[in-house]
């Protein structure tokens, strides 16, 4: 499958797309040296059991919730890394990554957001350079047409607060304190 990367400008008023997770993940994500243990495309093939919980995970999907019980290292963060990438470039709107805290959420978002915006080629344009003046873009917070990424940890009464989101990624809520589960859902 070629590239199906969605235009600029229209981003944010275009219905959203009836393109899969796992689809757009196949055609567009690069998996970095820095990021993973096997660098290179992403294949679903290689995750078969990650396909339908990524699909389920696609705006045409008329799941509201999705959650993934799993053991570890088998794909579940990269899974929801592809749907981050998705939303950007697919449905954009708002989205809170909620790690168990700030620091492990700096880490996510260096460690894995960075190099997916970086290696990924109709999300680099999306993602203004850190860099640049004005560019919406901090290691907490990543702007983008139509939408922005902001990330937090479940440890931050603060964080959590005052966000209006369409998508929450709840990643690693094993390692959270059961009093900061119940804050972030209720
Ligand atoms: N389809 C794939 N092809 C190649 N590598 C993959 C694929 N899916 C995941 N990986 C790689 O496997 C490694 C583990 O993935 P990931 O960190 O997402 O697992 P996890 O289940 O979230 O782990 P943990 O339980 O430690 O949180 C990463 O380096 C990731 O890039
Ligand atoms: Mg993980």
């Amino acid at each position: 499958m070629g590239d199906i990367c969605d235009g600029f400008l229209s981003s944010g008023l275009k219905p959203d797309s009836v393109i899969s997770v796992s689809d757009w993940a196949d055609a567009n994500r690069i998996l970095s040296q820095t990021a993973s243990s096997e660098p290179g495309r992403f294949r679903k093939s290689r995750t078969p059991y990650l396909k339908d919980i990524m699909d389920a995970l696609s705006p045409s999907s008329s799941y509201e919730k999705v959650v993934f019980m799993k053991g570890s290292q088998i794909g579940g963060t990269e899974a929801g890394n592809n749907w981050v990438g998705y939303m950007i470039d697919q449905a954009p709107g708002p989205m809170l990554v909620v790690q168990p805290t700030v620091e492990m959420g700096k880490r996510w978002s260096k460690g894995r957001l960075a190099p997916l915006i970086e290696d990924t080629l109709c999300l680099r344009d999306k993602v203004k350079d850190p860099r640049s003046r004005d560019s919406g873009n901090t290691v907490q917070s990543k702007e983008f047409p139509g939408g922005i990424v902001v990330i937090t940890g479940a440890n931050s009464a603060v964080g959590l607060r005052s966000m209006p989101v369409r998508y929450l990624f709840l990643d690693e809520v094993d390692a959270y304190r059961l009093t900061q589960i119940l804050k972030v859902i209720l």
